[in-house]
């Protein structure tokens, strides 16, 4: 991120204020987020898109009430896929036409409060939800703007996509076998929808175009049968998210306007060829938003070696701040931030402090060999999908996310306190 540096004592510094001060304040471990940084972010993905097209954040990599302001003032659009998320979205300000609920089983009351509230859009998942939202829409006394999502049969992941037999998940509507045609029929006939587009997700942490392509090719493809049965042509289609971000040296992400360009450019040109008008485009990237912008920061407590084996270094923090690593093998790097070091690089591990042999932050690393405790050290790109994942595991306290701008370091989230913890005990 833009305002990391390290200054001539070998010591980081974010935003001008050096990581020990930062420690002492706020404590570890805690994640520092620079704002200008996901703001910068937010405004990419618009220019990449355009004025033609709508950016939904999906709120499930990180979201808070200062979140939602800065989604707001960038003129970005919020995907949320709870209650919970929808009431922050809400309690932050974020317009409810602004807002598109997702999930493969909303339950009734979820969908009450979305429509009540105004939703711009609901992405509808199944048969029976269908059914569901019309009912509850027109209960209301409203006419709810639905999206129908589909799955296309392209799965992609990193640097691979597999363009045949991935219906068997739990989200979307096959497009195989007529079904996603269906949904549209019956979705068309109810009162209480009104069916804007057509909606498809394909994966996370995706590096290349060639599956989202893939993915646009087929949706437009229904877009076309439903005109030639319907005479209908339906205005939106949302491509979700899914674009990738380096976590280690190695990954090499496209940007957004790549991305955007490319499916553009297949839209426009099958919508074309099928004489079709050119839907409105959305798309709704999370990790590629937030997770560069923060880093998370640890002390050293004990360093264990196991001559040839490696070096366990534990830290303060671990699983209940970090899942990512314990459950996809998810690669981190990992520096050594409070001072510089000329020692020999080891092999390490940076392990937390839970009860498990799978708490493993980074799994492999390389730190100086005079790591000692009470350094520092960071863990990058681990603004997704950690705090939103994080955990009270051994009671743990959920560490704070500090959002650092112009030089100054704020909360955006408190840490949580062992009065939190007793908070929802019972007797
Ligand atoms: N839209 C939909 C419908 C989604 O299901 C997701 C992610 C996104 C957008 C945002 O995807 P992104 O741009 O952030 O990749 N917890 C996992 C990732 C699960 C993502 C689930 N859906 C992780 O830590 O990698």
């Amino acid at each position: 991120s833009r305002t990391v540096s390290r200054n001539a004592d070998g010591v980081v510094t974010v935003g001008g204020i050096d990581v020990a001060t930062l420690a002492e304040r706020f404590g570890t471990p805690a994640y520092f987020l620079d704002e200008d940084d996901f703001r910068a972010r937010c405004r990419a993905w618009r220019e990449a898109f355009g004025e033609d097209a709508d950016v939904f954040y999906a709120g499930k990599a990180f979201l808070s009430r200062a979140v939602v302001r800065w989604l707001h003032e960038e003129g970005l659009n919020l995907d949320v896929c709870s209650e919970g998320e929808l009431a922050t979205a809400l309690a932050a300000g974020m317009p409810a036409e602004r807002i598109a609920l997702h999930g493969n089983n909303k339950t009734a009351k979820e969908i009450h409060r979305a429509v009540e509230a105004g939703v711009g859009r609901i992405v509808l998942d199944s048969f029976q939800e269908i059914v569901r939202v019309a009912h509850i829409a027109q209960g209301l006394g409203k006419r709810q703007k639905v999206q129908i999502r589909v799955t296309v049969g392209v799965e992609a992941h990193t640097h691979e996509f597999i363009a045949t037999a991935h219906e068997d998940q739990k989200f979307g509507i096959p497009l195989a076998g007529g079904q996603a045609a269906e949904a549209v029929r019956r979705a068309l006939k109810l009162d209480g929808l009104e069916l804007i587009g057509v909606h498809s997700h394909i994966g996370s942490q995706i590096f290349d175009t060639s599956g989202f392509e893939v993915a646009a090719h087929r949706v437009v493809g229904l877009l076309k049968e439903v005109r030639d049965e319907h005479g209908v042509e339906l205005p939106e289609i949302d491509l979700g998210g899914g674009l990738g971000i380096a976590y280690t040296p190695d990954d090499d992400p496209s940007e957004p306007q790549e991305i955007a360009t490319a499916l553009r450019d297949i839209v426009h040109r099958e919508c074309d060829a099928a004489g079709l008008s050119v839907p409105r485009l959305s798309v709704e990237p999370g990790r590629a938003i937030v997770g560069p912008t923060a880093f998370t920061l640890y002390e050293v407590g004990t360093v264990k070696e196991l001559p040839g084996l490696r070096t366990y270094v534990s830290v303060d923090g671990g699983m209940s701040d970090n899942i990512r690593t314990a459950l996809y093998d998810a690669e981190y790097s990992v520096a050594l931030v409070s001072r510089s070091s000329t020692a020999e690089p080891m092999v390490s591990r940076v392990v937390g402090k839970h009860c498990e042999s799978g708490d493993i932050v980074v799994r492999d690393a390389f730190l100086p060999a005079d790591l000692a405790p009470g350094d520092l050290i960071a863990v990058p790109a681990t603004g997704a999908y950690c705090r939103s994942m994080a955990s009270n595991y051994n009671h743990a306290l959920r560490p704070p996310v500090v959002a650092v701008r112009d030089g100054e370091a704020r909360e955006i989230v408190r840490r949580e306190t062992e009065e939190d913890l007793l908070r929802l005990d019972v007797g």
